[in-house]
C-alpha cells in the first residue's frame, strides 16, 4: 500500500544487501516514518517482542525471516544447535498470535532437513520470501470476500456504509493490503462510499495510530472514537458492520483479538449488528478445540500507566495514573464464536461450522 504516495510492503530483503531485512518501526507511526534493518536473528526478536512490528501475519513473517537471518550467523560446522536455540527464541518473542509459531516452524522444519548450511540459507530465505508472497495473496483474497458484505449493505441502504473497527488489522499488520482493509479498500476505490470508525485501541493505540494513518494514506474517509464510545454508536444505529482481525482462531471458531474486541463482539450481538473476524488461513490453529486454551499475553504495566504521543517536535510519553499505583495489561481477549457472524477468509467468508469442516480437512495449506 501507499505511504506518501509510493507502493511499500511492510517487510523486505534490502536490495542492496540480502544479508538484511528491512521493515518499519511502528512504534513511531504515524509521527515518524522510519525504517530499521535488522542484521541479526535478535533483531528480528527484540523487534517482535518491542512491537517494531507487529499484527500476526506481519510477525509471522518476520519470525520466518529471522530464521534466515540466524543462517547467516551460524557457524557452517555443526549449525543446528544454534539455529535451534534462534527457533525458539523467535517463535517465543509473543505468544498469542500463532503466525508467529507456525511460519517459524514451517521454515526450521524443511531447514533442520539440509546438509549444508549454504542449502539451509538459500532456503529459509526463498521459504520467508513465498510466505511473505502468499500472505499478499491471502489478503487480496480476503478483499475479494469481504466486498461483497460492504457492497450487500450500501445496494440495501443506499448510505455511506459505516464500518467499526479496532486494533490495526491493515496492510502494515501483514505483509500488504491488510485484512479487514483489504475489503475497505477495494469498496472504496470501486467508488463505494465508506467510512470507518477507527477504535483507539488503548493502551498502545493502534487504531488511532496506525490504522488512522493508513485510511488517510488511501484517502478512506475515518473517524477515531475512544473505545468507550464503539457501545453508545452500535446502540445509536451508527454502525453498519463491525470488521477485526485475529490473532488466533481456534477449531470451534473462538477468536483472539487485540484486547476490547470481545466487548465490541457482545455490544454488536446485542443490537443485531453483523460482526466479522478477517483472517488468512495462516491464523487458524487447528490443534486447539476452544477459546480458552489460547495464551494471553500480558505486556508491561507501563503502558497502560503512560500514554505517548507528539510533543515538542518528538514522540514524548506522558504518565496518565498516579505514581503510586499499578495496571494490568492484558494485551489480548478470547471473543467465543456464538458472537461471530462469520470469517472472512482466503477461502471466503466462513460460518463457524463451515470453518470447522474446512479446518478438519487441513485449511491450513496455502
Ligand atoms: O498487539 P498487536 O498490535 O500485534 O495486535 C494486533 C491485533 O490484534 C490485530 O488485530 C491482529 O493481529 C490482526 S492483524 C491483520
Amino acid at each position: 500500500m501507499k505511504i506518501q504516495g509510493k507502493h511499500y510492503r511492510s517487510i523486505w530483503v534490502n536490495p542492496n544487501d540480502p544479508r538484511q531485512i528491512q521493515t518499519f518501526d511502528q512504534r513511531k507511526i504515524p509521527f515518524q516514518i522510519t525504517i530499521e534493518t535488522w542484521t541479526s536473528y535478535k533483531d528480528a526478536v527484540i523487534a517482535i517482542k518491542e512491537m517494531h512490528v507487529r499484527g500476526a501475519p506481519l510477525i509471522g513473517v518476520s519470525g520466518a525471516y529471522g530464521l534466515y537471518l540466524a543462517t547467516l550467523e551460524a557457524p557452517s560446522e555443526n549449525p543446528l544447535p544454534f539455529l535451534e536455540k534462534a527457533k525458539n527464541e523467535l517463535e517465543n518473542a509473543r505468544p498469542t498470535a500463532v503466525n508467529l509459531s507456525w511460519a517459524v516452524n514451517k521454515v526450521w522444519n524443511v531447514i533442520k532437513n539440509l546438509r549444508s548450511i549454504e542449502d539451509m540459507r538459500a532456503t529459509a530465505l526463498a521459504m520467508a520470501n513465498q510466505l511473505a508472497d502468499e500472505d499478499v495473496k491471502m489478503c487480496k483474497r480476503i478483499g475479494e470476500a469481504g466486498l461483497p458484505l460492504i457492497e450487500e449493505i450500501y445496494a440495501r441502504t443506499g448510505k455511506p456504509v459505516n464500518i467499526l473497527t479496532h486494533c490495526n488489522a491493515g496492510w502494515i499488520a501483514t505483509i500488504d493490503y491488510g485484512t479487514i482493509t483489504a475489503p475497505i479498500y477495494m469498496a472504496h476505490r470501486k467508488g463505494i462510499p465508506v467510512h470507518v470508525w477507527v477504535s483507539e485501541t488503548r493502551p498502545r493505540n493502534q487504531g488511532s495510530r496506525i490504522t488512522a494513518w493508513e485510511l488517510g494514506e488511501e484517502g478512506v474517509p475515518h473517524t477515531v472514537i475512544a473505545d468507550n464510545a464503539s457501545g453508545l454508536i452500535i446502540q445509536e444505529g451508527k454502525v453498519d458492520i463491525v470488521l477485526v482481525g485475529a490473532d488466533r482462531v481456534v477449531r470451534n471458531g473462538d477468536t483472539a483479538n487485540k484486547i476490547g474486541t470481545l466487548m465490541k463482539a457482545v455490544v454488536a450481538h446485542e443490537y443485531g449488528i453483523p460482526f466479522y473476524v478477517a483472517l488468512p488461513s495462516s491464523t487458524f490453529d487447528p490443534s486447539l478445540d476452544i477459546g480458552s486454551q489460547i495464551p494471553i499475553e500480558v505486556r508491561s504495566e507501563d503502558e497502560v500507566l503512560y500514554t505517548e504521543g507528539w510533543i515538542n517536535d518528538d514522540i514524548n510519553r506522558v504518565r496518565v495514573a498516579p505514581f503510586n499505583s499499578h495496571a494490568y495489561n492484558p494485551a489480548f481477549d478470547v471473543t467465543p464464536a456464538k458472537f461471530i457472524t462469520g470469517y472472512i477468509t482466503d477461502k471466503g467468508v466462513l460460518t463457524a461450522e463451515q470453518l470447522h469442516t474446512l479446518v478438519e480437512k487441513g485449511i491450513k495449506t496455502v
